[in-house]
């Protein structure tokens, strides 16, 4: 059995969707081989809360809901550490006989990265693993955690960081062994995807962007969506971890679709072609180039078919043509999934280590 303590850094909506799945798979996780407990949640404006005994996770999302303070929680007196120096003590006590976890699930920051980037720096340092479902890592700071985890050998894992639960990274690790990607296209922003084909259909864009805000759906900061960030950095994540970029978000070339106008999108559905904000990266001489941008396809184009918030990613690969995953719906459940699917991943990975048959 893997005994496991996980650390929360960040306690949102897919960090208390993920403490809910665990405990619906507590039983299955114990029969894969993976006995949880949570001893740590820190959060940005509910307080900080760490117990050395297991923390109940349930009750912490509710207080968190319910709009308190997780203080009241604190037995073990991390009082307003920050999520450096919370991870940096956790890992001090550290035993053999449990791994700790981390699970960076903070805001992402689109200028930096950060600090989830120092969230996952510190905590491969200090001994423990990641799990994250935060692009800012990925987008920003790929190949020097990688390298770190493997140097600490500790796990670092980010499945849920594009396209929710879909396993992109987990496929390309796991089953396609020795087969190159060579370039990669996608719709990956839902919101965007969402007001582009609402505007089809005659709505305005004002509208239906409120209402992917309202859903919970769009980022607090709308023009991140809009403006073509978030696409950027999942860009950036993928080019990063799949064509070993080593780009920063500020290194996609970006163009958002804010002057994109219904009159427009409806022109281009008339004539048979249809607008969607197309992710591109490739890889072509050693080099690789990125690219966020709307763009007309014809209809029967894979992407072109994609409706309200619906996202695909093909692969361009040298030895099976082009290969697609495609999310016909998305979220929150997903999100959770990714990062318990991602937990299931890091006890394969330790067991393997240690020379145990998974
Ligand atoms: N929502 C989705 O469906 C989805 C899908 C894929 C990936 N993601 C990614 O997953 C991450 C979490 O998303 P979410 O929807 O759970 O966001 P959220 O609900 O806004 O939660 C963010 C959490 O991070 C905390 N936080 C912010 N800055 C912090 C800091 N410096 N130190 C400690 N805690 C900090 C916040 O605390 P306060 O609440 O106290 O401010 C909150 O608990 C994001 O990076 C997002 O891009 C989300």
């Amino acid at each position: 059995m893997l005994r496991v303590d996980l650390v929360f850094v960040g306690f949102g909506n897919v960090a208390r969707r993920f403490v809910r799945l665990l405990e619906v798979r507590r039983a299955d996780l114990a029969r894969r081989g993976i006995e949880w407990r949570v001893v740590a949640a820190a959060t940005r404006r509910h307080g900080t809360a760490a117990n050395s005994e297991g923390l109940d996770a349930v009750r912490l999302a509710e207080a968190v809901e319910a709009g308190w303070s997780l203080h009241g929680f604190d037995a073990d007196r991390v009082g307003s550490a920050s999520g450096v120096q919370l991870i940096e003590r956790l890992a001090e006590r550290r035993t053999e006989a449990r791994e700790l976890v981390v699970l960076e699930t903070t805001v992402l920051d689109i200028a930096a990265g950060q600090p989830a980037t120092d969230h996952v720096r510190a905590a491969l340092r200090s001994g423990a693993h990641v799990i994250t479902a935060n692009k800012g890592p990925v987008a920003f700071a790929f190949s020097e955690l990688e390298s770190l985890a493997r140097t600490a050998g500790r796990q670092f894992l980010y499945e849920g960081a594009v396209m929710d639960g879909i396993p992109i990274f987990n496929l390309v690790r796991e089953t396609l062994p020795s087969v190159q990607i060579q370039g990669l296209r996608g719709v990956l922003n839902s919101t965007t995807n969402f007001v582009l084909t609402a505007m089809e259909r005659g709505r305005e864009f004002g509208e239906s962007l409120a209402e992917m805000q309202a859903a919970g759906i769009a980022e607090a900061d709308a023009s991140l969506d809009v403006d073509g960030w978030d696409a950027a950095a999942k860009t950036a994540a993928l080019a990063n971890v799949l064509l070993d970029a080593r780009i920063t978000p500020q290194e996609v070339e970006r163009t958002g679709i804010g002057h994109l106008t219904g009159e427009g999108v409806r022109a281009a559905a008339a004539a048979g072609r249809r607008v969607k904000l197309v992710s591109r990266a490739v890889r072509r001489d050693g080099r690789v180039t990125a690219r966020v941008a709307p763009e007309e396809l014809p209809q029967d184009d894979l992407l072109a078919t994609l409706r309200d918030q619906q996202n695909a990613l093909v692969f361009e690969t040298d030895l099976l043509g082009d290969l697609s995953m495609v999310q016909l719906g998305g979220g929150l459940t997903q999100t959770a999934y990714a990062l318990l699917s991602d937990l299931v991943t890091l006890a394969r990975t330790v067991r393997r280590s240690e020379g145990v048959r998974p």
